[in-house]
C-alpha cells in the first residue's frame, strides 16, 4: 500500500514548507516541495490524505516511559500505553527497567521483549537497570537503548548510590548511561528530618534542589574524568541546569532532558492536586520552572521526555507517605508543547528538535527523527488550531487521570502513522498494527 500525504506544512528543525510526503512499504520514499492535486493522485492502491492547513511532523520519540510490563499490569500495559502514545503523536518509546522483576540481566530483558512484542502498537526500545552489583552483566547486554541509573531511590528498588560503582558503569560498559540524579544520602537525611509529616508539599523539601545538584555534580565529575557520554533525565532545577550548561561548554558528550510536568507545574500546585503530583524529582518553584524554559531557549536542554510513570488513582489518592511517586505523561507532551507554540513561547521547528530529531540523534536511534526520503514513515498530522479540553474520557493510559485534566489546550495531533500505517485518528479511533523494536548505533561516545 502506498500513501501520499499532500498539501501539508512539513516541519523540520530548520524550516516549515508546504509539501507532500510519499510513503511506500513503511518508508518515506520521497518528499516533494509545493502543492499537488490530491484528486488526480487517487487510485486503487494509493491512499491520499490532504493535510491542507495542517502540519506534518516526524513522530515524537519519548526516551523515558514506564509501561510497567512485567509485574505492573494494574498500572499500565503496552496496549494502553501504546494508545496513549499514539493519541499524543508519539511513535517510539524507550521503556524503563524498574519493572517487576527489574530488567537487570540479558535473560530478564529477553523475557520482557517477548511480552512487549505481542502488544506494542508503537516502536520500542528498552533500558537495562543498574544495581550496585550487575555491572559485569550489563556490560555484556546487547540491543538496549541504554542503562538507567538511579543515583537516588525512586519507584522500584533499583539504586546505585556508590560512586565507585557509577564510575565502573562508565568505564566497564559502553552503553549510554541515563541518570536519575538525586543524591540518596541527602534524601535520607531529609526524610528523617520530616518523619511523620503528611503535607504532600513536604516531598519537595525532602528531595530538595540540593540533593539533585549534588548528584549532578558527582556524575559530571566522573563523566568529565573519563570523557564519558551520559544523559541526565528529568532535570528539574536551575542549579542542575547551570552545572550542565557549564559542563557542556567543552563536553558534547553530555546531554539532558526535562519533563512536561516540570515545565508546566510547580510546587504551588500541591494546593490543588495534593499527592497526585508527587513525583521524583519533585515539582519545583516557579523560579525553577522559568529557568527550565530558559534552558530550552538557549539550547542547554537537548530534549523533552515525559517520564510517563502511571499509578492507579486509588494508589495516588492515599496519604502522602503511602502515595507512590510518578504521573502519566506520554499522551499530553505534544499538545502541551503545541499550546506553547500558539502562546508564542516556542516554534514548531523547536518542538520537532526537542521531541524527535534530538531524541533520535542523541540516542542513536536508526531511521527515525525526520521527514526525509529513506526514513521510516513515522509521523503525525497536527491541527494547530484545534482547541480542546483535556478530558479523561480520552486519556488512554491505564492511569486514567492527569493533573492536566480540564486544561484547555490549543494544537493537537489528529492522525498518527507508524511505519506507514495510520494507527490513530482524532479523537478515539485506533487501527490495529504492531510496532517494531528500535535499533541503536553505539551511543557511548
Ligand atoms: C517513576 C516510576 O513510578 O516508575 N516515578 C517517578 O516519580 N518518576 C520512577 C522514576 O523514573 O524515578
Ligand atoms: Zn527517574
Ligand atoms: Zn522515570
Amino acid at each position: 500500500m502506498k500513501q501520499f500525504v499532500v498539501n501539508g506544512n512539513i516541519v523540520t528543525p530548520d524550516e516549515i514548507f508546504e509539501g507532500a510526503v510519499f510513503v511506500k512499504d513503511g518508508k518515506i520514499v520521497h518528499v516533494e516541495d509545493g502543492s499537488v492535486d490530491a484528486v488526480a493522485l487517487e487510485s486503487e492502491d494509493i491512499q491520499v490524505i490532504d493535510a491542507h492547513d495542517q502540519f506534518i511532523l516526524p513522530g515524537a520519540i519519548d526516551v523515558h516511559v514506564h509501561f510497567r510490563i512485567p509485574g505492573g499490569e494494574a498500572k499500565e500495559d503496552w496496549t494502553h500505553g501504546s494508545k496513549a502514545a499514539l493519541a499524543g503523536g508519539v511513535t517510539s518509546v524507550l521503556d524503563m527497567p524498574n519493572t517487576n522483576p527489574p530488567t537487570i540481566s540479558q535473560k530478564l530483558l529477553d523475557e520482557k521483549r517477548a511480552l512487549v512484542g505481542k502488544d506494542a502498537m508503537v516502536n520500542y526500545g528498552f533500558y537495562a537497570g543498574a544495581t550496585n552489583d550487575n555491572v559485569e552483566e550489563v556490560a555484556k547486554m546487547t540491543g538496549i537503548a541504554g542503562v538507567k541509573i538511579y543515583m537516588g531511590s525512586s519507584t522500584g528498588n533499583l539504586l546505585v548510590d556508590d560512586m565507585k560503582v557509577l564510575e565502573d558503569f562508565m568505564t566497564k560498559t559502553d552503553h549510554l548511561l541515563v541518570l536519575h540524579a538525586e543524591n540518596e544520602a541527602c534524601i535520607r537525611e531529609h526524610m528523617a528530618e520530616h518523619e511523620g509529616e503528611e503535607n504532600p508539599a513536604v516531598h519537595s523539601q525532602i528531595r530538595d534542589p540540593e540533593c539533585a545538584a549534588q548528584a549532578v555534580k558527582d556524575a559530571l565529575a566522573l563523566a568529565k574524568k573519563h570523557k564519558r557520554r551520559v544523559h541526565f533525565t528529568h532535570v528539574s532545577t536551575g542549579a542542575e541546569l547551570e552545572l550542565i550548561r557549564e559542563a557542556k561548554k567543552d563536553a558534547d558528550y553530555i546531554t539532558m532532558d526535562v519533563t512536561p510536568h516540570h515545565l508546566f507545574l510547580s510546587s504551588k500546585d500541591y494546593d490543588q492536586y495534593g499527592t497526585l503530583v508527587r513525583v521524583n524529582p519533585p515539582l519545583r518553584t516557579e523560579e525553577n520552572q522559568h529557568l527550565l524554559w530558559e534552558g530550552i531557549a538557549d539550547g542547554t536542554v537537548d530534549l523533552v521526555a515525559t517520564d510517563h510513570a502511571p499509578h492507579q488513582l486509588k494508589e495516588k489518592e492515599q496519604i502522602y507517605s503511602k502515595a507512590p511517586s510518578g504521573l502519566p505523561g506520554v499522551q499530553l507532551m505534544m499538545p502541551l508543547l503545541f499550546h506553547m507554540v500558539n502562546e508564542g513561547q516556542l516554534t514548531l521547528e523547536k518542538v520537532v528538535e526537542l521531541t524527535s530529531s534530538h531524541p533520535a540523534q542523541k540516542f542513536g536511534i536508526e531511521g527515525k527523527g525526520a521527514i526525509e526520503a529513506g526514513m521510516d514513515a513515522d509521523f503525525m498530522i497536527v491541527d494547530l488550531q484545534k482547541l480542546e479540553r483535556v478530558c479523561h474520557h480520552y486519556l488512554w493510559s491505564k492511569a486514567n487521570w492527569s493533573p492536566f485534566h480540564g486544561w484547555h489546550l490549543k494544537g493537537w495531533p489528529v492522525m498518527t502513522f507508524v511505519g506507514g500505517e495510520l494507527r490513530y485518528e482524532w479523537r478515539d479511533k485506533f487501527h490495529e498494527g504492531k510496532g517494531s523494536e528500535l535499533t541503536f548505533v553505539n551511543s557511548s561516545s
